[in-house]
């Protein structure tokens, strides 16, 4: 089991240039396999996620080939297999796409459920309500989910919640039924106008992604693609929040600045120096104290769940009290007991953390709980005096390309060691 190794209280300084977006590579691959043809999708993260489904298309019976660390060439042509019960698919929350990919080439499909990060109940109920809407039959067999129909028609659907994983779901079925559907109250996130584009590329009529009105008129054959994917706002947020902690000025490169803004806005309340470029942010973090404020999370393009265990760490070593709501998932501070560890002062009440602001704080042995929990870990770790060990690194490369390497060359001391398990 790999662990990482940091000694903190050392200031992060140049340049780090962000990766393809995690949350657009496990929908865009998925999504892959609806035309019987080529796609080449590139900028894909170099993480263990895409590398899961990439395994996962072969084992359908697709040729995915890595024409590089971040290219991927999938031929679907031969794709047979709906029945997906792989291992793989049991591991990241995102397979439930090929629900998707899949009911709208083959009108069938069986999928086991999924994995994926454990912050509370992760129902996949309005993902089914869509699916039922456009009139296929769903039946959950024992934990496989299955989905079937003689054929799918347009629809009416207005999500209960907004849901990125059920509307992007949805968008992917109804790209194939027969009519129109519209999705009200869809996500707005970055990534769903990603998959959209990625579609429309490969023939499909879809329009309104990144509102809340998303109208698909269905299509019967999608043909092969190429296609960009989008950086990542959660890396480079997350890279962001640890120049910020450590006091330093650092160059976040190949990002799309309009998606950092609620971040950016929350950076520069609490007295962070943000410059922005076409592709960049500069964080400007020296010789300056930071002040308390309060966040809440939400949809985009309010402040985003997966950077506020990143936040929650930053805001623990800022002046006063600050305060967050995480209104997204029911149990998203698991990681706060792991931060206390380092010395900070948090307390939690419900979905709400009120944290009192230290002046510093000291390396210990944690564990990431989880991918961004992980994430909010090294940024701790970063600004901790002394020596910190994280454990459970597996989370952290589900999501992160190449963390060490990134952040080393930021003048960060971390060292990822292999311990092996005890027996
Ligand atoms: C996606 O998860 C992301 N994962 C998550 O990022 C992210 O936290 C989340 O969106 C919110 O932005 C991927 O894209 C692979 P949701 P998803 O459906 O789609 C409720 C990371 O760190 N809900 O938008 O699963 C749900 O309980 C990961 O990269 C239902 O009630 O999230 C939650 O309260 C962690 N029924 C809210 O909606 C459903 O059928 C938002 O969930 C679906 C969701």
């Amino acid at each position: 089991m790999d662990r990482l190794v940091i000694k903190g209280n050392r200031k992060l300084s140049g340049e780090v240039v962000i990766s393809g977006a995690k949350n657009a590579a496990v929908a865009v691959i998925p999504a892959a396999i609806m035309a019987q043809d080529v796609c080449v999708i590139d900028n894909l993260p170099y993480i263990e996620d895409v590398k899961c489904l990439y395994t996962t298309l072969n084992k359908m019976g697709a040729e995915s080939v890595y024409e590089d660390k971040h290219t991927l060439k999938i031929d679907s042509s031969n794709v047979s297999e709906t029945k997906v019960t792989f291992d793989e698919v049991r591991k990241m929350r995102a397979s439930y796409y090929l629900l998707g990919a899949l009911l709208g080439r083959f009108k069938k499909a069986q999928v086991a459920m999924p994995g994926g990060c454990n912050f509370g109940t992760r129902p996949i109920d309005l993902h089914l309500k869509g699916f039922r809407a456009l009139g296929a039959n769903v039946e959950i067999c024992g934990d496989v989910v299955c989905v079937s129909a003689e054929k799918l028609h347009g629809a009416g659907i207005y999500m209960d919640t907004v849901s990125v994983g059920a509307t992007i779901n949805i968008m992917l079925a109804a790209t194939m039924a027969e009519g129109v559907t519209t999705i009200e109250n869809a996500a707005k996130e970055p990534h769903i106008v990603d998959v959209a584009n990625f579609l429309n590329m490969m023939g499909a009529k879809i329009k309104g992604a990144g509102t809340d009105v998303i109208k698909i008129i269905g299509v019967d054959r999608l043909h092969g693609a190429e296609y960009t994917i989008i950086p990542d706002q959660i890396e480079a947020g997350t890279y962001m929040i640890a120049a910020a902690i450590t006091g330093g000025k650092v160059k976040v490169s190949n990002i799309i600045p309009k998606h950092m803004d609620s971040l950016s806005a929350k950076l520069m309340e609490i007295g962070v120096g943000i410059e922005e470029g076409d592709d960049y942010i500069i964080v400007d973090a020296e010789n300056k104290n930071f002040c308390a404020t309060s966040i809440r999370t939400m949809a985009y393009p309010g402040f985003p769940t997966d950077l506020q265990p990143q936040m929650t760490t930053l805001l623990s070593v800022c002046d006063g009290t600050s305060m967050v709501t995480e209104n997204v998932w029911e149990k998203r501070y698991q990681y706060i007991d792991e931060l206390k560890r380092l010395g900070a002062k948090i307390t939690v009440e419900g979905r709400v953390a009120i944290i009192e602001g230290v002046k510093e704080l000291s390396g210990a042995s944690v564990e990431a709980t989880d991918l961004r929990a992980g994430a909010a870990m090294i940024i701790a770790a970063l600004k901790a005096r002394g020596e910190t060990v994280i454990g459970e690194v597996k989370y952290i490369d589900r999501g992160y390309e190449e963390v060490e390497k990134k952040f080393s060359s930021l003048g960060a001391d971390i060292k990822r060691i292999n311990v092996e398990p005890e027996v």
